[in-house]
């Protein structure tokens, strides 16, 4: 699934970039990978997959 659509980072990626690079919060996330900053759409659930990427673990 596509969370951002202007960069074409899909949740699979936030999650990996979370288990694998230990990326904790948007801002790490944004270090990462290209994603919201074109429209910024993307963030509220980028974010809500970070969380849930975590808690997971
Ligand atoms: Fe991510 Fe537009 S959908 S910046």
């Amino acid at each position: 699934m596509f969370v951002c659509m202007c960069y074409g980072v899909t949740d699979k990626d936030i999650k990996n970039a979370v288990e694998q690079d230990g990326v904790g919060n948007i801002r790490e996330l944004r270090q990462q990978l290209d994603l919201g900053n074109q429209c910024g759409k993307c963030i509220q659930m980028a974010q809500q997959i970070i969380d849930s990427t975590i808690i997971d673990e």
